[in-house]
């Protein structure tokens, strides 16, 4: 009897971050939503934030490829991205085409959205790209919309008037500002960071697929739009729920690049059910010595509880660090609790937290919607200006301060929120948090979305064995 062939091996992907906080976080957990499907991975990781990873991965399946050599400054400006960008298409173009078409056989490649180099790797390959795009879909659509607005005239804008109506980013008429475009859309059409995303982004229909971690029933009719140009779209999130619903263990590791403070659950632990107000602006913003007392005055002053991150590196570096003023640290010590990095998705979830000031990353965003928690928006750059404007205009779950920072807006949008309308804030947010979680369990939109995607991944690797 002939020998039985040796069976096939495992579908392989190589899945891409771009460098940053909130795009490593996601992809580890679109790897950790991966692997119990009996797919390979081998997750490029360079290795700054390879030796910053708090918790190591550990699976069969699964194997890091560090890349050296890479820029390793911070990315607090659009400058700085774009030096990331290109450093990263120089080094890592060849490295990943030799990586695609050497062994083991790569089924596909999912590469973060804004590395669109990953196309020119595996060009004639074979290998199919699939482009994850960390950002939320109405960030995405308004990226991929900017050259209309440049062709429609709406960029560049002269002029202060920030409020004028934007009315070529189809779907949002209704209610977008030119405040509320993408950061970068306010320096002029010269602005590399501007020519980059929207270049970049418009490469997207030329992906084989892309991937969203978002839900249809937040964005779906953002998401009609895309398909309009990329036609298969798998929108998968919130992520680190969807990681939950379908972990047996009931811990998920953490993937934070930083060391968490988790004595602030202590803190937290002894204040009055939904008391606190959380403040954190995510791993890239920053803000100026001012802006922090105008801040740290009106937290101060609102006479609320608060959790607030002060990352080390929050205040630029070129503000002087002199001290606090004692009326401050008085208020802080009587009401306060601060700490350089917290365990974020447990204090959301904690039953003393009743809103969260936040930049709006999308991560940060989609932890809020899922605890079901209120935001006050203090965009800082990119994605986050968008992002805030659907929290307040469209999802209806909080107040938006962009483009102010005193402590008088400060104290009166925290009671507008923990007070005034702090029942309507908080019922709203409950309704989304039960579409969110809806759509990651079984039966749901995004829980379906994986599964076809991971069928879809099988269905690649037997066609690339054909080849
Ligand atoms: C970056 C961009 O800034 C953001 O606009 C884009 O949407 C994603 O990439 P970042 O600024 O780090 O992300 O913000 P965010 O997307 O909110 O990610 C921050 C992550 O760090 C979240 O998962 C959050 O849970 C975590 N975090 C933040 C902590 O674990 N502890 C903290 O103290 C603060």
């Amino acid at each position: 009897m002939a020998p039985k062939p040796p069976p096939p091996p495992p579908p392989h992907v190589i899945i891409f971050p771009f460098p940053a906080q909130g795009h490593v976080n996601a992809m580890l957990k679109l790897t950790e939503l991966l692997l119990p499907a009996g797919l390979h991975i081998t997750y490029l990781i360079t290795a700054k934030d390879h030796r910053s990873l708090t918790t190591r991965l550990n699976h069969p399946g699964f194997q890091f490829h560090v890349i050296q050599g890479l820029y390793e400054g911070p990315m607090d400006t659009g400058d700085k991205l774009s030096v990331m960008i290109d450093c990263l298409t120089e080094i890592t173009t060849p490295l990943l085409r030799n990586l695609i078409i050497g062994n083991p056989v790569i089924s596909c490649v999912i590469a973060d959205g804004i590395m669109d180099f990953a196309l020119a790797a595996a060009e004639g390959t074979g290998v199919p790209v699939v482009f994850f795009r960390t950002v939320s879909a109405c960030a995405f659509w308004a990226y991929f919309s900017i050259q209309d607005l440049i062709n429609s005239g709406e960029l560049p804008f002269e002029g202060t008037n920030l409020d004028e109506r934007i009315v070529n980013v189809k779907g949002m008429e209704g209610f977008l500002r030119r405040r509320d475009l993408p950061s970068f859309c306010r320096s002029g059409l010269s602005n590399r960071t501007l020519q980059q995303v929207s270049s970049i982004t418009r490469r997207a229909p030329d992906a084989d697929a892309i991937i969203l971690n978002t839900f249809d029933d937040l964005e779906g009719p953002i998401v009609s739009q895309i398909q309009k140009h990329c036609p298969n779209i798998y929108t998968i999130g919130p992520l680190h729920a969807h990681l939950k619903s379908r972990s047996t263990s009931k811990s998920t590791s953490s993937n934070s690049l930083f060391e968490e403070d988790k004595t602030c659950i202590g803190w937290l632990d002894r204040q009055p059910p939904k008391s606190v107000l959380y403040v954190s602006f995510g791993s890239i913003a920053t803000v100026t010595r001012d802006q922090l007392l105008e801040f740290w005055y009106g937290l101060v002053n609102s006479k609320k509880r608060f959790l607030w991150v002060i990352r080390e590196d929050l205040v630029s570096s070129n503000d002087d660090k002199s001290k606090v003023p004692s009326e401050l640290e008085e208020g802080t010590k009587e009401r306060g609790y601060l700490v350089g990095w917290a365990p974020q998705e447990d204090v959301l979830a904690h039953p003393a937290v009743c809103a969260f000031l936040t930049h709006n990353g999308w991560n940060s965003t989609l932890e809020s919607i899922i605890a079901g928690v209120p935001m006050i928006s203090w965009p800082f750059f990119a994605d986050q200006q968008i992002n805030s404007r659907f929290v307040e205009a469209v999802w209806k779950l909080g107040l938006d301060m962009k483009d102010t920072c005193n402590r008088t807006t400060v104290v009166r949008i925290v009671n507008e929120v923990m007070e005034v309308r702090k029942d309507e804030f908080t019922e709203s947010a409950n309704q989304m948090a039960k579409l969110a979680m809806k759509s990651v369990r079984e039966g749901g939109s995004s829980y379906c979305n994986l599964d076809r995607l991971i069928e879809d991944i099988k269905t690649m690797s037997i066609q690339c064995k054909d080849k």
